[in-house]
């Protein structure tokens, strides 16, 4: 067993958190290498059934991995879901409208947890989003059901939560002098299933399942850089439950700062932040 599905096992955290609000400023600092696993996914979707196609994108950020998929196919009408108000203005002041062929990219607010496909879809794909939704798999049954026969769900999800980036931030939130404000906030996402599991489930629905895991041994420069890449993801809930209290802000960071340089030394090209990813194509049957 992969050391991810024990922490995958780990109980949900008590839902009573706010959503955590998000930067995408900050977020898209490392754009490059979090879209490259974007780009493995769609070399691997096939061709989609109608033309022009229907596609949605489920918790797309700042839109810039929906953009690629307007790229790919221009002719299609291509709708991006987020919960987040800071990415959904981004996306639609950057992307939103008509592409070069005549498709139209459009981004509506949508809470994955409860999203049910509204009209047929010919591609239905999350990347890097469904980690922050523990039910995810239970919707799979009715995603699959709201694609044409032929359509494709595919997604992309982080699988890196024993890390010691991960493992470190659930730890220091709940030492003594954090758990009170933050318990349960550094692990709160880690709910994702082994590829196996995802791979039995989508085959069950019905699918023909391209399934694989890759460790991308990220190189990342600057000072702190690790510090950097988690204050646009793994951070989000921690500085949403600090608030405006700058000054614990500065001390948890500081903390978290000092842990993440003895777990991630900086070598003579850089800083090295490995990190998983479960992919999968699931075609249903025509
Ligand atoms: C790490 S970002 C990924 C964004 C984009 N898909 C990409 O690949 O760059 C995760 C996104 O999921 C969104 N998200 C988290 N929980 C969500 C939910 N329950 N419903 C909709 N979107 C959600 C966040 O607002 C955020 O924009």
């Amino acid at each position: 067993m992969h050391s991810d599905t024990a922490s995958a096992r780990t109980p949900a955290a008590p839902t009573t958190h706010a959503a955590p609000t998000w930067d995408p400023q900050q977020y898209l600092r490392h754009s490059g290498h979090r879209t490259r696993p974007f780009l493995d996914l769609l070399n691997r979707i096939p061709e989609l059934p109608t033309r022009p196609a229907r596609i949605a994108d489920l918790g797309c950020g700042p839109g810039n991995v929906t953009a690629l998929l307007a790229e790919r196919w221009p002719e299609a009408d291509v709708t991006g879901f987020d919960l987040s108000p800071e990415m959904l203005r981004r996306a639609t002041d950057e992307y939103a409208g008509r592409t070069s062929r005549g498709g139209r990219l459009d981004f509506r607010h949508g809470d994955l947890a409860s999203w049910l496909p509204e009209e047929p879809y010919d591609l239905i794909v999350s990347n890097a989003a469904l980690q922050w939704v523990p039910s995810h798999p239970g919707s799979f049954a009715a995603w699959i059901n709201g694609l044409r026969p032929g359509g494709t769900f595919a997604f992309q999800i982080p699988a890196n939560f024993s890390a010691p980036s991960h493992a470190l931030l659930a730890r220091l939130c709940e030492t003594p002098r954090w758990r009170g404000r933050l318990a349960g906030h550094g692990a709160r996402y880690i709910h994702i299933l082994e590829p196996a599991e995802y791979q039995a489930r989508l085959i069950e629905l019905g699918c023909a399942v391209d399934i694989w895991d890759t460790t991308y041994h990220q190189l990342l420069t600057g000072t702190d850089p690790v510090l950097d890449w988690v204050k646009g993801t793994a951070l989000r809930p921690v500085l949403t439950a600090l608030g405006d209290d700058r000054g614990a802000v500065e001390a948890f960071l500081a903390e978290y700062r000092d842990l993440l340089r003895e777990a991630y030394p900086p070598g003579p090209c850089g800083t090295v932040f490995p990190f998983r990813r479960i992919f999968a194509v699931a075609r249903k049957e025509l």
